[in-house]
């Protein structure tokens, strides 16, 4: 096991971003930790420290109390809504416009990566912002004022839900193949910010790291992670990736961070 503190980022973690020809990269709360928007598993401020999954967060829940559900995520999205992208999202930007192909794969269902200006995204647990309908899957973007908590389908009547996979449902297949396809395909992997609690999505350094790709992890507290193969820069990812691109990159001085 390679353990770096933030900003001792070792040389050559460096050189192989700046030579890489595809990086995958897979996000989890933690990197939006620092907009100000709580993880999960955090054992005092996580969301599922405080609110039970089960009742919140699987169709079972919604078909129980659609109320409870879409208030619940009406408050999350509420959250996302004032939060503003922070110098890790940035310097993911950054490192897509630095190398020659970058997969962003992220568990995040805030959309901050596409506002920091990441393009090439890929949503394995929906996005929190859209909605869609229970029954029949409609995607709706408005919908008449009818004063219904949770509002109706403009097209089939049937109760809307946030567009996210809940426990017990599966992974868009697109964006699945496409995270699949890029952990086997990349010559160097990321893992930042998650717990890796999750499957598929906790399979895929796995996967990458079979394939013969560099992984590295980032994150406050890796005391979950012992593979000897792979590198860890413990350090919230806020100072750590813009530190790495300054150490990848030093020709082009500090990243611009808004
Ligand atoms: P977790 O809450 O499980 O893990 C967050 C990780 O971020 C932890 O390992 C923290 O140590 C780390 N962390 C905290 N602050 C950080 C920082 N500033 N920089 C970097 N890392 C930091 O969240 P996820 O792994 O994303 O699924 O959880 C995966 C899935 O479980 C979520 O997408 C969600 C949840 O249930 C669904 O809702 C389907």
């Amino acid at each position: 096991m390679r353990e770096k503190p933030a900003g001792d980022i070792p040389a050559s973690l460096a050189e192989a971003l700046r030579a890489a020809k595809h990086v995958a990269v897979l996000t989890g709360a933690g990197v939006s930790a620092e907009s100000g928007l709580p993880t999960f598993r955090d054992p005092m401020t996580g969301l599922w420290a405080k609110y039970r999954p089960e009742d919140l967060a699987t169709p079972e829940a919604f078909e129980r109390d659609p109320r409870l559900v879409w208030e619940w995520y009406e408050w999350r999205r509420g959250l996302v809504a004032g939060a503003r992208p922070n110098p890790g999202h940035l310097a993911l930007a950054e490192m897509e416009r630095r190398v020659p192909r970058l997969s962003l794969l992220t568990q995040n269902v805030d959309g901050l990566h596409q506002r920091a200006g990441s393009r090439n995204v890929v949503e394995l647990h929906g996005n929190i912002t859209r909605s869609k309908c229970f029954d029949r899957e409609h995607p709706a973007e408005s919908w008449p004022e009818t004063g219904d908590v949770p509002p109706r389908c403009p097209r089939c009547g049937s109760p809307l839900r946030p567009d996210v996979v809940w426990f017990g449902e599966a992974l868009p297949a697109s964006a699945l193949a496409a995270a699949w396809d890029a952990a086997e395909r990349c010559d160097l992997f990321f893992s930042i910010g998650t717990s890796g609690m999750v499957q598929p999505a906790a399979s895929l350094s796995r996967q990458a790291l079979s394939r013969g790709a560099t992984v590295a992890i980032i994150n406050p507290d890796v005391s979950n992670f012992i593979s000897r193969s792979q590198v860890l820069i413990q350090g919230p990812s806020g100072r750590v990736l813009p530190a790495l691109l300054e150490k990848a990159w030093p020709e082009s001085g500090t990243i611009h961070v808004e």
